[in-house]
């Protein structure tokens, strides 16, 4: 059987909230068995790279992240190989705590399933180190750079009631579909050079 959650959406509260913790016994329970398995499927549904509790309503630290290949289709080689994109398999981490490895910024857009149809350019941690509890209890540890780095900090933050507008830089919020129109060939910093460059960025 496979059902699909709502997503909620900026705005909601819940994505406001700092998740609670989930003991061992509650994690293994059916209920969050359950939510596991509707959470892959509404990630897999948006489709996503990755999910957090707060996203479907559930203020609990727990996060699904997977990042298949049919995720990475429209990239090219050399935009997979840019952004440092690898296939992720589904997995489920619980309780998360982040340890930046590589402070270094790197600049993307990325987009998140409740901010609806939007990207923008964030600014990641090059290399962090997650450690955290598997869906069987059991201590995890990753350590993660490229694409996959970004997924993590991006779905840890959802956890702390952060969202990636509070990181962005401003001026590249756009609609997937102008991004895809005037932006989405170029490198992030040819467009972050573009936009200062119209003149009402820092010093006119
Ligand atoms: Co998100």
């Amino acid at each position: 059987m496979s059902a699909v959650l709502k997503i909620v959406q900026a705005g909601d509260p819940v994505l406001r909230q700092r998740a609670r913790p989930l003991s061992v016994d509650e994690l293994r329970s059916p209920r969050i068995q359950t939510l596991i398995e509707l959470m892959r499927d509404t990630m897999r549904d948006a489709p996503g790279v990755g999910l957090a509790a707060p996203q479907i309503g559930e203020p609990i630290q727990l996060v699904v992240i997977e990042d298949a290949s049919e995720r990475q289709v429209n990239l090219t080689p050399e935009q997979r190989a840019e952004r440092g994109r690898e296939v992720i398999p589904f997995h489920v981490l619980a309780n998360p705590e982040l340890t930046v490895v590589d402070p270094s910024p790197v600049d993307f857009f990325e987009g998140c399933l409740s901010v609806r149809d939007r990207v923008m350019i964030v600014p990641r941690a090059a290399a962090v180190r997650v450690t955290g509890l598997g869906p069987d209890g059991q201590p995890v540890e990753i350590d993660a750079t490229g694409w996959y780095a970004r997924i993590l900090q991006h779905e840890l933050d959802h956890l702390a009631g952060t969202l990636c507008i509070d990181r962005m830089d401003p001026r590249t919020f756009m609609s997937v579909e102008l991004h895809q129109r005037y932006w989405s060939r170029m490198s992030p910093a040819t467009v972050l050079a573009a936009l200062a460059a119209l003149g009402t960025h820092g010093e006119v």
